[in-house]
């Protein structure tokens, strides 16, 4: 309960819509809080941290009283500190620098056995998309060195995890010392049990030719790929300052399944960017039909404070941006459940997370990240099964597996490496 807290910390995200707005509406919720802590002698230390941080800085302690510490997303290490300072000393801290020092060196390894982790790589983005607030509130880019990430990655395997994620907001630009995103992966795919990797989000300029290899070369790396094209109209590709046209994301697409066949596509899209027409947007539901992908996200246009974009004349009206998802997300939708549909029948790796609802039942996932449920004894949560996908919806697969030949040898290569 909020209204136990000592400490409640707002992490915001600035990406898209009314976000200041809605954390000035939530710290009134939390002024209410305070008010019964206050009644009762007790007093809560109130952080708002994150990117509307980073974007408001000063702004939130004028508009909000009660906050006593804002704290921008380069800076969450040092947390503890502005928390003790603020309780001892009574004062208001604002920090939104770019700091010199690492800060993943400053924060605490997470731990937490989780089958399935996040590893942030590179941090900030120098592409400045018009729409776009990271590369104002997250900062130019910034890679961590693989050694660090290799010695994270392993210690993350040690307590447990069998899938990483690698993490950054143009992740397949990563580089340290000559070596891309691709060597990074070849040398976590050398971990002993690190069974699966990912990576998230990229991209298209940055999808190198070694990055596509390594799909096609490295089982561990899966066949799954989050490539956001935004739209689909060159004009709008280039107010957007994408710095790439709808032929170059299809070619690169060939290329792609050309390397890997069977990979999941997954994509970002905006609707109703400033000047988008009819004709536009069409052309954006034209790439989705001419990729087809197994997932995606759009998003309605959303005006962000301080990025070009924002600045432009000629906004499309609301009822049409609204008009345009809907379509752009029936059309996906539909892909999704094709592209589930399309598993069926298949035998697929499944790497099994948790116990399921029903009891006997586990759920896990397969290469291309939906959830399988598979009736099927909970010491297999941990190991990679082989099931066959006998059902889909369009949010999941239904799997079998027979509890001979290979499973039993899945079962006994973990056993293995538990008493190892
Ligand atoms: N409006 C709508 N969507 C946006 N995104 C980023 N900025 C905006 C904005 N101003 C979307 C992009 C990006 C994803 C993370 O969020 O599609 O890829
Ligand atoms: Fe934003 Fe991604 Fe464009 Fe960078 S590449 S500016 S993070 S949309």
């Amino acid at each position: 309960q909020m209204d136990d807290a000592d400490l409640i910390v707002l992490n915001t995200c600035h990406i898209r819509e009314k976000a200041a707005e809605k954390v000035y509406s939530e710290l009134g919720r939390v002024r209410q809080i305070q008010e019964r802590r206050r009644q009762r002698g007790a007093d809560a230390t109130i952080v708002v941290a994150g990117c509307v941080a980073q974007a408001e800085g000063d702004e939130i302690l004028r508009r909000a009283p009660i906050v006593n510490i804002v704290i921008g997303p380069q800076n969450f290490h040092r947390l503890p500190d502005y928390v003790s300072d603020a309780e001892r000393q009574k004062q208001r801290i604002v920090d939104t620098d770019f700091p010199v020092e690492d800060k993943f060196a400053s924060l605490p390894q997470r731990s937490g056995k989780r089958l399935t982790a996040f590893l942030t790589v590179q941090e900030g983005c120098d592409k400045f998309c018009a729409f776009c607030v990271v590369p104002y509130t997250r900062g130019g880019e910034y890679c961590r060195p693989a050694a660090e990430i290799i010695t994270e990655a392993e210690a993350l395997v040690a307590e447990g995890a069998r899938e990483i994620t690698l993490l950054g907001q143009n992740v397949n630009a990563y580089h340290d010392e000559g070596a891309s995103l691709a060597g990074l992966i070849e040398r976590l795919a050398q971990i002993d049990g690190l069974e699966r990797i990912r990576y998230t989000t990229s991209h298209p300029n940055d999808m190198s030719d070694d990055l596509i290899n390594a799909h096609r070369d490295i089982d561990r790396l899966m066949p799954y790929l989050h490539l956001p094209f935004q739209a689909g109209s060159d004009r709008i590709l280039q107010a957007m300052n994408r710095k790439h046209t709808a032929a170059d994301y299809l070619r690169l697409i060939d290329k792609i399944r050309a390397a890997r066949p069977d990979i999941a596509l997954s994509t970002d899209i905006i609707v109703g960017f400033p000047g988008e027409s009819d004709a536009d947007f069409e052309a954006s539901m034209e790439m989705v039909r001419k990729v087809g992908y197994a997932q995606a996200f759009s998003f309605k246009y959303s005006p962000r404070p301080g990025t070009p974009a924002a600045d432009l004349e000629e906004q499309v009206e609301e009822a049409v941006r609204n008009e345009r998802l809907q379509a752009l997300q029936a059309l996906l939708r539909e892909q999704q459940l094709e592209f589930n549909q399309g598993l069926v029948g298949r035998t697929l790796p499944i790497l099994v997370e948790k116990p399921g609802r029903l009891p006997g039942q586990v759920v896990g996932r397969s290469p291309y990240l939906q959830p399988v449920h598979i009736m099927a004894d909970a010491d297999l949560i941990g190991s990679v099964v082989e099931a066959k996908i006998v059902a889909a919806t369009r949010n999941s697969l239904t799997g079998e597996i027979s509890l001979t030949g290979d499973t039993k040898m899945v079962k006994e290569r973990r056993n293995d490496r538990r008493t190892a």
